[in-house]
This record gives structure tokens, C-alpha cells and sequence, in this order.
């Protein structure tokens, strides 16, 4: 693997992370993989579970637990058995080596947004095409939701880190399906654990735009591609002027996609007309253009 790529284009807050990835040996990762895979089974996974796996000397695996520990990617504990646990920035050494490895990134930098669940950093394929790095860090209350939307999940949700994957993990199931058939969406680049790749869109987000020349056009444009979501069975489920993006050109992008839900699901209606009233009462209140909720929504479904 060449991590030597990994390069940090600017400071960020993820710096500490970053440098820390920099100093990582392939044999770190193991170290750190096996560390995650007992944290299924364990709240502090054993020293001497760590020793099984890996294999090697244990003198090497000590001494490489104690690095990632001074690196600040493992927790130690000690209180009745010697134990470790991933830190946050461990888990996005984690995500980030496998999406390096796989060829999907390579140069990390600036960071462009902290959504209310996310952390959202630009970055480089090898061949030097702009992306977006989303880290999905999801708190309790979504989890409470999100246990609740998606049954499959109950067993396996065992802390937030499990559910930020699975957001991350639907939010690229969307974005492909969407992609594929033709909705304006980023196009997904790839997905790793609690992370999402995607292309990165030039532009202004619709609440920043004071002044849009043809705005009933682009408010069309928008709910076209709702209608076009629908059709291949998502729903957004977040939709609002905070989520789409207006390129240069003047058309439009829909991001923002791990809450969507399945068109044929109980509560789906009620999402899709709430999507499509955040956008009318948008383009009524800042552009003037009425639209009767109602009449949308026949054309949509
Ligand atoms: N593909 C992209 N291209 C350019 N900018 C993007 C892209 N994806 C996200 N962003 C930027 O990052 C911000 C946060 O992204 P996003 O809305 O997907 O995350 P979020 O955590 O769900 O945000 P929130 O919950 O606050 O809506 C966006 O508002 C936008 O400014
Ligand atoms: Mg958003």
C-alpha cells in the first residue's frame, strides 16, 4: 500500500489524523483491524485476544499497541485485564487506508463543511479530479431514529459507530441508484466504513442565492428530479434549500442522501410531501413563485 501519497494539501482539523496515517506501516492496520473486529464482541477488546490473532511476536504487537496508543488512534484500559478500544480518529485511519489502498483517494484537503452529522473535507483521485470526503458522525438522537427506520440494523447497532456506517453505507446505496438512473446527485466515487467519496460539485448552496435569474426553471429542474428519485423508489427525506446545490451554470444538484427511504415504505408520502413543501415554500418566500403543493405531488406520484 502507498500511503506515502496520502499527502495534506492544507491545515484541517483532521491534521492530527492525517499525520498520524502518515506514520502508519501496513502492520499498524492490522493491528488496528483486529482491534475493531474484537469490538463486536468486547467493550475493551484483550490484550490476549489482540495476541491470538495477530500472530506475529508479541513483542512486536506490544510495541505497536503502545505506538497507536501514543498516536491517539487506540484507548488503553486497564482495570481488570489489559484492554483496547478505537479511538474516532483509529476508525478514520481505518476507513481512509482502505479507500488510499483502493486506489479512490489519494491527497486530502481543506475541509469544506460540518454538517449537523458529518464532517465534509475535499480531496484528490491519483489522477487529480477534485472529490468530496464525507465522515459521517452520527449522534445519539439519530441513532434512536435510524434504529428505529431500518430493522435490519437492531441486532448488529452497538454504538454510534456501527450506526454512522450504516448511514454512510446507505447514503452511497442512493447516491448509485440515483446516479445510475440519471438524477443530478454527485456521482459516488466509493464508500468505506463511516466515509462516502464523491465527486465535488461546483457551486453555492440554494439558501446562500439571493438573486436567480429564471427561478421558476430551476425550481422545475428540482422537482423533476424528485419525480425522478420517486420513479426508481427514494424518497430524500431531507430535502430543503440546504440540500441542493446550484452550480455556475445554474442547474442543479440533490446531496445530502443517507436519510432517504424506500418509495413503497409506510411513512414515505409523508416525507415526499414534506421535501416538496420545504422547496415550494422556499421559492415562494425568497422568489415569489407559488406553486399548489397539492397539484406537485400528483405529478410527482
Ligand atoms: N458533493 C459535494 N460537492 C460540494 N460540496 C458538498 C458536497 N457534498 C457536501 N458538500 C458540502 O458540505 C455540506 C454538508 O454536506 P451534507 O449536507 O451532505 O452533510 P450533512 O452533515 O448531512 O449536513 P446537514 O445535516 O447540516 O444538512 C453541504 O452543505 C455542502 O456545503
Ligand atoms: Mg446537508
Amino acid at each position: 500500500m502507498n500511503f506515502k501519497l496520502f499527502n495534506i494539501l492544507s491545515v484541517s482539523p483532521m491534521e492530527k489524523t492525517i499525520n498520524a496515517f502518515k506514520q502508519l506501516e501496513p502492520e499498524d492496520f492490522r493491528i488496528l483491524a483486529i482491534v475493531e473486529r474484537g469490538m463486536g464482541k468486547y467493550e475493551h477488546v484483550p490484550l490476549d485476544y489482540i495476541l491470538k490473532i495477530y500472530k506475529q511476536h508479541s513483542d512486536e504487537a506490544i510495541h505497536r499497541l503502545d505506538r497507536l496508543h501514543k498516536l491517539n488512534l487506540l484507548v488503553r484500559w486497564s482495570v481488570s485485564y489489559i484492554g483496547y478500544r478505537l479511538t474516532i480518529p483509529g476508525h478514520d485511519c481505518l476507513a481512509l487506508g482502505s479507500l488510499v489502498s483502493s486506489n479512490i483517494i489519494e491527497a486530502f484537503g481543506h475541509q469544506i463543511g460540518v454538517g449537523k452529522e458529518s464532517d465534509v473535507y475535499d480531496a484528490l483521485t491519483p489522477s487529480k479530479d477534485r472529490l468530496i470526503i464525507k465522515i459521517h458522525r452520527l449522534g445519539l438522537t439519530s441513532f434512536r431514529q435510524i434504529r428505529r427506520l431500518r430493522s435490519y440494523a437492531q441486532n448488529k447497532i452497538h454504538s454510534w459507530f456501527y450506526a454512522s456506517s450504516i448511514s454512510a453505507e446507505k447514503e452511497y446505496e442512493a447516491l448509485t441508484i440515483l446516479f445510475e438512473a440519471g438524477v443530478s446527485v454527485p456521482r459516488p466515487r466509493g464508500h468505506n466504513r463511516h466515509v462516502v467519496v464523491m465527486d465535488f460539485v461546483e457551486g453555492d448552496e440554494l439558501y446562500l442565492i439571493r438573486e436567480l435569474p429564471n427561478s421558476l426553471r430551476v425550481l422545475n429542474e428540482i422537482l423533476d428530479n424528485v419525480k425522478r428519485a420517486y420513479k426508481v423508489g427514494v424518497v430524500h427525506s431531507d430535502l430543503s434549500e440546504h440540500n441542493v446545490i446550484v452550480k455556475p451554470d445554474l442547474h442543479v444538484v440533490l446531496i445530502d442522501w443517507p436519510q432517504w427511504v424506500q418509495a413503497n415504505s409506510v411513512n414515505a408520502s409523508e416525507y415526499l410531501r414534506r421535501d416538496v413543501y420545504n422547496i415550494l415554500h422556499f421559492f415562494e418566500r425568497q422568489f415569489s413563485i407559488k406553486k399548489d403543493l397539492e397539484e406537485v405531488l400528483k405529478k410527482i406520484g
